[in-house]
């Protein structure tokens, strides 16, 4: 009998990027780089989940070189000589194992507070002089002038760079869940007056120059990711655009940018974006860019992620409404989070049809980088 998830392992092929099945580690920060170096117990991690199976691992979220980028204790750095031999190895360990790597590139914006290492001193960084929509205090952001725009397009573009350099496969610009390049994004957050807010298209401005540098600085032919999402950490029903017409205009100055995949970020894949269509975000993404697109949000699981943080666990879920979705090309590829982290042979249990196997996402997972 032929496995019913045999659509997720499927060769993906695009004009840049090949891989061997459809199924992608999401991205997920764990705060176990003091110092910001991935150092063995992070390469081994890695190493796990390529082992397991899975196609393209997207890193967690990794500060880019500047000032203000990092929001969170203990992330790794995209800069300096330590974090990036860390790095290497990390994209070294996943080869061996049979797998492809894209770091995802950070910038936390305005929901930084002072305090933080590697520069204590320095405050948030935001499109606005104004608290981050979801904070209810803390320290007014720095309001970025044109040349801490370019300062963070540039810091961007080295960091891509240093990526292709190191031997990652591609990159993902972390756009999403109301960090920097979603704040710029996010009329709540962007109150600019100039080239840079107002519009939608002067929203998405900040982005398009991110992703030409990138592309400036890479060339032709090495992937870029953008994950994007509605949602906001903290704002679970803001959105970005509410039509596929302001989907479209979103999506187009990003496209012709450079963009070569998007990673749609919702947290149940299963949910419908527009009225009159159950296509998903990845769904409409695709049909309107005409680009490869990954889904996620609760594959494989019931309950989704933000229980996590309250220390919730989650049981197995069937694969099915996913693979009917596959099945009608309503995406290309498939992000696993959660499961991933209790699991680092999940891909390779579902493409041996060892569904019993799985045993779902264990809140205690979270507490070791195991
Ligand atoms: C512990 C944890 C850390 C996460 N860190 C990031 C991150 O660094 N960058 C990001 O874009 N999303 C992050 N996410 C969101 C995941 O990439 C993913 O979208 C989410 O977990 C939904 O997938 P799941 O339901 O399969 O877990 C994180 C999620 C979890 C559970």
């Amino acid at each position: 009998m032929t496995n019913p998830a045999a659509s997720l392992f499927q060769p993906f092929e695009s004009a840049n990027l090949q891989l061997k099945n459809r199924i992608l580690m999401a991205p997920m920060t764990r705060n176990f780089c003091p110092g910001g170096v991935p150092g063995p117990a992070s390469v081994e991690y890695y190493r796990k989940r390529a082992a397991g199976g899975v196609g393209l691992l997207i890193t967690e979220g990794t500060i880019i070189n500047h000032p203000a980028a990092s929001g969170y204790p203990d992330v790794p750095w995209f800069y300096g000589p330590d974090a990036l031999q860390g790095w290497r190895a990390v994209v070294d360990a996943v080869h061996q194992a049979g797998s492809k790597i894209f770091p995802q590139l950070w910038h936390v914006g305005s929901v930084r507070e002072p305090g933080l290492e590697p520069n204590p001193e320095v405050k948030g960084y935001g499109p606005s002089a104004v608290l981050h929509p979801v904070k209810k205090e803390g320290t007014v952001p720095h309001a970025m002038s044109q040349a801490d725009i370019d300062a963070v397009v540039a810091a961007y573009a080295q960091a891509a760079k240093d990526a292709m350099q190191l031997g990652f496969d591609g990159i993902e610009i972390h756009g999403a869940h109301g960090y920097l390049i979603d704040q710029f994004f996010w009329e709540a957050s962007n109150q600019r007056t100039d080239n840079y807010g107002g519009s939608l298209a002067n929203r998405v401005r900040f982005a398009q120059e991110i992703i030409q540098a990138v592309r400036a600085a890479t060339g032709p032919d090495f992937p870029i990711m953008l994950r994007f999402s509605q949602w906001k950490m903290g704002a679970y029903t803001a959105k970005l655009v509410n039509s596929p017409t302001e989907l479209e205009a979103f999506l187009q100055p990003l496209t012709e940018a450079g963009v070569d995949l998007f990673h749609c970020s919702t947290r149940r894949f299963y949910q419908s974006e527009f009225e009159g269509s159950d296509l998903n975000l990845a769904g409409w993404t695709r049909k309107i860019s005409g680009k490869p697109c990954v889904t996620v949000g609760s594959v494989g699981l019931k309950g989704e992620f933000l229980r996590a943080f309250m220390g919730k666990s989650a049981p197995a879920e069937s694969l099915d409404e996913l693979l009917r979705r596959l099945d009608a090309n309503e995406f290309d590829l498939v992000a696993v989070g959660r499961a991933l982290i209790s699991d680092p042979d999940w891909a390779h249990k579902v493409e041996q049809d060892r569904f019993a196997d799985i045993k779902g996402f264990d809140s205690e997972d979270l507490k070791t980088l195991q």
